[in-house]
C-alpha cells in the first residue's frame, strides 16, 4: 500500500481527491500496487463528503507519518507551502505540486533537496494545467538543444481577450465572467498583470535551459491597459491581441524572458488559441517547432496532471525522475536590442500635428489607419531595432501614445 496526503482542498485539491479516490482501481492497475489517500490537510471543515474522515488541520501529522510516501501540495502561494514542501522532502517523501509561484521562486532549491534525499519533486500541473509540457521537454525532447519557448500561458487573460475580440465585451465585464467561471486566480491581479504567466515562463525556461530564472528577472506586462479600441485596430491589421510569454536562448549562453501583450498575426497558429486554452510552442535544434495545446486552467484538467505525477512518483518510489536545474545568477537574463515591428496608437486633439509627426517619422507608406473623427492614428512600423523605433515614438507629442510588440 502506498499512502499519500493532499495539502489543500480548494478547486484543484478537491479534483485531485476525486480522481485519486474515484479512479482508485485504474491507478492501482497502472502502478501495480495499491494507493490510498491517508490525509487531506485543510483548515476548513468539509462535512458530508464520502472522504470527510480524512481531513486534518495539523501539518505535523503528515510530516511525522513515515507511512506517507507521496505528498500533494495544492495550497498555492509560497507560504506556508515552501516550508511544508521542504520538510516533506527532507523527511524523504516525494512531493507533487501545481504551485507555480512556489516552483518559480524556489524550484532549484527544492529540486536539490529532492536529489539529496533521493525522492521526487514533480510539478507538471504548474504550467499549462492539463497540458503535458514539462515531461515532454525533459524527456521526449531531451535530444534537442531548446532554443526558444513561446506561448499563451494564462487561460484567464486569453479568455478575457477572446471575449473582447469576439463579443465586443469590455475588460471589466470579461474579467467578472472569467471569475464566475472559476478560471481566475484568487487574486485576479496575478492573472491580469501577467505574474501567473511570468511564473510559468520561469519554470519553462529553467527546465529548458538548465538554470533557474526568477520572476523578478522576467520583464512582465499584463493586459490591464488593453482597450476595445486596441482590439479593433489589431483586428483591422489582421491580428489578435494575445498575452505571450517567451524565453529565448542567445548565442552567448544568456537568455531573454518576457511576458507581454502582443499583436499576433492571424496567420500565426497562436492567434487561433481561444478561450481558456493554452498553447506552448517549443523550438528544438533537431525537432524544429512543436506545439502543445489544451486546457490550461480548471479543476479537473489541472488535477489530471497532478495525479499523473502522483502515479509517476508511485512507480518510482526509489528512483529519481528526470527534472533538474541549477541555481540562477543575476546576469543570466538579459534584454538585448533586437529588430522588431511595433504597433503604435496615438491620440491627440492636436490631430494635424500628430499626422504630420507620423509622416515625418515613419512616412505615409507605413501600414496605418487614420481616424479623423476620433483624432487618432494606429500603425505598425517596419522592422527596425527597438531602440531606434522607441526613440522616434518617444519624440511624438500626443495625449496618448501606446506601443505593443507584434508576432508575425
Ligand atoms: N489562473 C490560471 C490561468 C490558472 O488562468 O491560466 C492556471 O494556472
Amino acid at each position: 500500500m502506498i499512502y499519500t496526503a493532499i495539502m489543500g482542498h480548494g478547486v484543484v485539491g478537491s479534483g485531485v481527491a476525486e480522481i485519486l479516490l474515484g479512479h482508485n482501481s485504474l491507478i492501482n492497475q497502472k502502478i501495480k500496487d495499491e494507493i490510498d489517500v491517508k490525509y487531506i490537510l485543510d483548515l476548513r471543515d468539509f462535512d458530508g463528503l464520502p472522504y470527510s474522515d480524512k481531513f486534518i488541520k495539523d501539518f505535523e501529522i503528515i510530516a511525522n507519518d513515515d507511512e506517507v510516501k507521496i505528498v500533494v501540495e495544492v495550497m498555492g502561494g509560497v507560504n506556508p507551502a515552501y516550508d511544508f514542501v521542504k520538510r516533506c522532502l527532507m523527511a524523504g517523501k516525494s512531493v507533487v505540486t501545481s504551485n507555480k509561484e512556489l516552483v518559480a521562486a524556489k524550484g532549484a532549491e527544492l529540486l536539490a533537496i529532492a536529489n539529496e534525499k533521493n525522492v521526487n519533486f514533480l510539478f507538471e500541473a504548474s504550467v499549462g494545467g492539463g497540458i503535458p509540457i514539462l515531461r515532454p521537454i525533459a524527456q521526449c525532447l531531451a535530444a534537442n538543444e531548446i532554443t526558444e519557448i513561446k506561448g499563451i500561458l494564462n487561460g484567464t487573460t486569453n479568455y478575457i481577450l477572446n471575449k473582447m475580440i469576439v463579443d465586443n465585451m469590455d475588460f471589466d465585464s470579461a474579467l467578472s465572467l472569467a471569475q464566475e467561471m472559476g478560471f481566475a486566480e484568487k487574486n485576479p491581479a496575478a492573472d491580469i498583470e501577467g505574474h501567473d504567466a511570468c511564473r510559468k515562463v520561469c519554470i519553462l525556461a529553467s527546465l529548458a535551459f538548465g538554470k533557474h530564472v526568477y520572476p523578478e528577472q522576467v520583464k512582465t506586462e499584463g493586459i490591464t491597459n488593453i482597450t476595445l479600441t486596441d482590439v479593433e485596430y489589431a483586428d483591422s491589421f489582421g491580428c489578435a491581441i494575445k498575452l505571450i510569454g517567451s524565453a529565448k536562448k542567445l548565442d552567448n549562453g544568456k537568455i531573454t524572458a518576457t511576458v507581454k501583450p502582443m499583436l499576433v498575426s492571424r496567420s500565426h497558429i497562436l492567434s487561433d488559441v481561444d478561450g481558456v486554452f493554452n498553447a506552448i510552442m517549443v523550438t528544438g535544434d533537431a525537432v524544429g517547432d512543436v506545439m502543445f495545446y489544451g486546457k490550461g486552467a480548471g479543476k479537473m484538467p489541472t488535477a489530471s496532471a497532478v495525479v499523473a505525477d502522483v502515479i509517476d512518483c508511485a512507480k518510482h518510489l526509489h528512483a529519481r525522475k528526470y527534472v533538474d536545474w541549477s541555481e540562477g545568477s543575476t546576469d543570466y537574463v538579459v534584454c538585448p536590442d533586437e529588430k522588431v515591428r511595433l504597433y503604435v496608437y496615438i491620440q491627440s486633439d492636436n490631430y494635424d500635428m500628430i499626422c504630420q509627426q507620423f509622416t515625418t517619422l515613419f512616412s505615409d507608406n507605413t501600414w496605418h489607419i487614420k481616424n479623423d473623427f476620433k483624432k487618432e492614428i494606429a500603425f505598425i512600423t517596419n522592422e527596425d531595432y527597438e531602440s531606434t523605433l522607441m526613440e522616434k515614438i518617444n519624440s511624438i507629442k500626443a495625449d496618448t501614445v501606446k506601443v505593443m510588440h507584434t508576432l508575425f
